[in-house]
């Protein structure tokens, strides 16, 4: 079986009702990202940080998969596919993809600032007081600007293994995520879907200037057509 790598970011989720972060001027939600989305956010105000991630969970808690995630399912009918994905949201696993590589962390999952290997699913609002079992403060599961990316050096290993790239929905802005792609074989061919694309060329790309739900149900048709 050929294997795909599918890269996504923000764009994805877009048309399911979660907003990305460069289309609103820098601003997520209202909030500079320094101050909702990293350490220093973190050190100088708890609650600001923690408010800012109940409501991204509440509002996760009542959003859907959209098309483009279903179709990245089908895909597996014919093809490996790992997921590396730069979102928090769950949205991949609950429209059934197997292998899914969250870069930036989990929204429905808290850990401790003790120890960061004690993590933890989490639904509910993570609030100041909510304490690990060796009584510290716990903190959502995200990667905040500033700090190591664990799970980079798997997904590089798996780009380097692929004999297809996909990409949906993201600026290519953020590092090492957006260097994935050098990891890549350059004999792999790459699929970039995003309505704004912003991508160097690269060996065999072929550019979908399309929404995510418009353009990945018609990329994955193509490729189970092709096989
Ligand atoms: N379908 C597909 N793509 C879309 C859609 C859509 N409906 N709407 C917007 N996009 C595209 C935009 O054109 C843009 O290229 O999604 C991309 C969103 O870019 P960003 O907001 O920068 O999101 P992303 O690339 O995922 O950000 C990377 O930055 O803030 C951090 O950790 C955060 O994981 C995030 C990382």
């Amino acid at each position: 079986m050929k294997r795909i790598l599918v890269l996504t970011g923000a764009g994805i989720s877009a048309e399911s009702g979660i907003k990305t972060f460069r289309d609103a001027d820098g601003l997520w939600e209202g909030h500079d990202v320094m101050d909702v989305a990293s350490p220093f956010g973190w050190e100088n105000n708890k609650e600001l940080v923690l408010d800012f991630y109940n409501q991204r969970r509440r509002q996760l808690l009542n959003v859907k998969p959209n098309k483009a995630h279903y179709a990245l399912k089908e895909l597996e009918k014919k093809f490996e596919v790992q997921i590396v994905t730069q979102n928090i949201d769950d949205l991949h696993e609950r429209a059934g993809s197997k292998n899914v590589i969250h870069l930036h962390g989990e929204l429905l999952k808290a850990r401790s600032t003790f120890d960061e290997n004690l993590v933890m699913d989490w639904k509910q609002d993570i609030n100041v007081g909510d304490f690990c079992e060796h009584n510290f403060q716990l903190r959502p599961h995200v990667v905040w600007f500033g700090e190591a990316v664990p799970m980079f050096q798997t997904a590089a290993e798996i780009a380097e293994k692929a004999d297809i790239v996909i990409i949906i929905g993201t600026s290519m802005q953020v590092y090492p995520a957006a260097g994935l792609l050098d990891f890549a074989p350059p004999s792999a061919p790459v699929y970039f879907v995003d309505p704004k694309p912003n991508i160097n060329p690269k060996g065999k790309l072929e550019i979908i200037e399309k929404t995510a739900v418009q353009g990945v149900p018609y990329l994955v048709t193509k490729l189970l057509k092709d096989k």
